[in-house]
């Protein structure tokens, strides 16, 4: 059996599908403070504003189809003779579409450490459901009487499965950063977890993330590139 990898992707390895980037300068934020569109304080102050932000992310997704870096890391699971734990800050659904009747070699999970624009979260009781309309101030939760709320973690917030993570992280013998500027954590201090714990460290990005440096390999170009090379590689 070949040693375990964790795996982290960031908007990086959707942007080829057609999902634009959080810090490019056309980025995802459309125009919005991050402060009035992604933290729990412009939720109260404009749910109106954040449920159109993120009706008009969930519809989007109906346009775009995984890519080729989706695709080889599918390729891997399928492939690759250890555990793999497949780490996204994204909250779209291109890598679950992309393993879609993937069996595993080995063990296999895929942690959205952000949350997901396919589900929604009821704000009274903290339960979540599968969700792929749009949500509105009067959508009834199907839990409780206070409306539902995107199942997006936002600035302020707690990332979800972090136990998991670092777990996994402790015992990984490979780490790989794909499509990530290194600007938010935890996520960004993944690569010194996995080092502490032996393992070898790849950044696979389009251009240098802010912690490069802490990377032993580096790799550059867009992902739909520099991935597949990368996992057929690997395999
Ligand atoms: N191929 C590979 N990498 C790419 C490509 C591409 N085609 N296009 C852009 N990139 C790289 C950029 O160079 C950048 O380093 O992807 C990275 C995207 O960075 P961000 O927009 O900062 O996205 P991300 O790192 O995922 O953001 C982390 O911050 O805004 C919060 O919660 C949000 O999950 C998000 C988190």
């Amino acid at each position: 059996m070949r040693p375990s990898i964790v795996i982290l992707t960031g908007a990086g390895i959707s942007a080829e599908s057609g999902v634009p980037t959080f810090r490019a300068s056309d980025g995802l934020w459309c125009g919005h403070r991050v402060e009035a569109v992604a933290t729990p304080e412009g939720f109260a102050a404009n749910p109106v504003l954040v449920h159109d932000f993120y009706n008009q992310r969930r519809a989007q997704l109906k346009a775009v189809v995984p890519n080729a870096a989706h695709q080889a890391l599918a390729r891997l699971s399928a492939a690759y003779d250890g555990d793999v734990l497949l780490v996204t800050q994204n909250v779209d659904d291109l890598h679950d579409r992309s393993h879609r009747g993937v069996t595993p070699k080995r063990g296999f999970g895929l942690i959205h450490m952000h949350g997901e624009l396919l589900r929604a979260r009821c704000v009274e009781t903290g339960k979540t459901c599968d969700w792929r309309g749009d949500i509105h101030i009067d959508t009834p939760s199907p839990f409780g009487t206070l409306g539902l709320r995107p199942d997006i973690v936002w600035f302020g917030e707690m990332p979800f499965q972090m136990d998991r993570i670092y777990d996994a992280l402790s015992g990984c013998g490979l780490f790989i950063s794909i499509g990530t500027s290194g600007n938010v954590y935890p996520a960004a201090g993944f690569v010194q977890e996995a080092t502490r714990a032996g393992a070898h460290t790849v950044e696979l990005n389009l251009d240098p993330s802010q912690g490069h440096s802490l990377f032993q390999e580096r790799l550059y170009g867009p992902a739909t590139e520099v991935v597949p090379a990368y996992i057929e590689r690997l395999l």
